[in-house]
């Protein structure tokens, strides 16, 4: 673990780094930008990726020995290497519920929230190289089956978010707090390891209003263990938020708990600003997903990303 504080990270993740209902709109260069790492680091996102299904799978027949389990990179569920599922895009904005103080260091950010399992497998490489990112910390943070976040318990996912601001006479804006509590499910983060990649188990994310369902990930460059347990990161990083392809949230959300949640019409990913403005030029900002049985996405997931960081800027 390493603290550069003079080091300026500049944070190229999976997906539109907007705030969550003020998406940004990104320059012309920063696009060109993006494009021309995305067209250079593909082949080497996708040859990342698709080590790791291999790997997992691997895993996976090894705990069970006579093996029914089907997992593998020719899954039916998954039959290609999807190098597009990148988006590469520099920008600093975070949702309103983003809260530092609760993010844990674990690998189980599940708690007690009921759900269906998911495994986020997450890689991290350097833009310039192409090259994985060793002990980068990768924090991550979604809403529950239901639409609440943790710290923000108090706050109801039913109302859109111009009534809530209205309601607390707030106003968008920098120093913009909305938290309530200090609640931590479903908020944990994790260091990559030798190869780049790390691993977080959770459930997978319901729905608020006005959002499609996504997982917002952040990445620090630099951060350093303190002794008492908790974690300082560089306060220079971003934010992307990945999704769920449309047929298999429609699937996960005819399930109970999710089911549930009948106040408000879920948004789907082709109206959600912050998903239109990633998936463009072959980008792609879904999970890549495979059922953990090799069955039935129900009884759990793994889901693949690969984020790319430019860390030299
Ligand atoms: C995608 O990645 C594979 C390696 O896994 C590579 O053979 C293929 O050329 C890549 N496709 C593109 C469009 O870069
Ligand atoms: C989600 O969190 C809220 C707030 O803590 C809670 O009321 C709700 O029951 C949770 N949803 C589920 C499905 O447990
Ligand atoms: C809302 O804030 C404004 C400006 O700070 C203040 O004048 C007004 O009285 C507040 N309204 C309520 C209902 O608190
Ligand atoms: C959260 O915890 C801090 C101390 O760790 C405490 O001062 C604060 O009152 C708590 N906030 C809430 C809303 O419970
Ligand atoms: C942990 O230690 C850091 C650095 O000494 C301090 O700033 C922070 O408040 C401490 N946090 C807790 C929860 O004790």
């Amino acid at each position: 673990m390493r603290f550069t504080s003079s080091s300026f990270v500049t944070l190229f993740v999976c997906a539109l780094l907007a705030a969550a209902h003020a998406p940004s709109r990104l320059s012309s260069e920063e696009l060109a930008i993006r494009d021309l790492a995305s067209s250079k680091c593909a082949r080497h996102v996708g040859e990342m990726q698709r080590r790791r299904i291999e790997k997992r799978a691997k895993e996976l027949m090894k705990r069970d020995g006579t093996s029914t389990v089907t997992v593998t990179t020719e899954s039916p569920y998954y039959p290609e290497i999807q190098n597009e599922t990148c988006i590469l895009t520099p920008d600093v904005t975070t949702g309103p519920y983003i809260w530092p103080k609760s993010q844990t260091l674990r690998q189980d950010m599940t708690e007690d929230q009921p759900g269906i399992p998911l495994i986020l497998d997450i890689g991290v490489i350097d833009i310039n190289t192409c090259e994985p990112m060793q002990n980068v910390l990768v924090d991550i943070w979604h809403c529950n089956a239901t639409g609440s976040y943790s710290s923000f318990t108090k706050r109801d996912p039913n109302i859109p978010f111009e009534e809530l601001l209205a309601m607390l006479n707030l106003t968008i804006g920098p120093g913009l707090d909305l938290h309530t509590d200090n609640t931590t499910f479903l908020r944990g983060m994790w260091p990559t390891d030798e190869e780049g990649m790390m691993e977080m188990k959770t459930i997978v994310p319901g729905f608020y209003v006005q959002r499609a369902i996504h997982v917002h990930v952040q990445v620090h460059q630099d951060w350093v263990l303190q002794s008492n347990g908790t974690v300082l990161t560089d306060t220079t990083s971003s934010t992307g938020q990945v999704f769920l392809g449309e047929e298999l949230s429609e699937y996960l959300m005819s399930l109970e708990p999710y089911s549930s949640h009948t106040e408000i019409e879920r948004t789907t990913n082709d109206v959600d600003d912050i998903y239109q403005g990633e998936a463009r030029n072959g980008w792609f900002p879904e999970l890549a997903v495979v059922p953990i049985d090799g069955e039935d996405y129900a009884n759990g997931i793994v889901g693949y990303i690969t984020v790319g960081v430019n860390a030299t800027s």
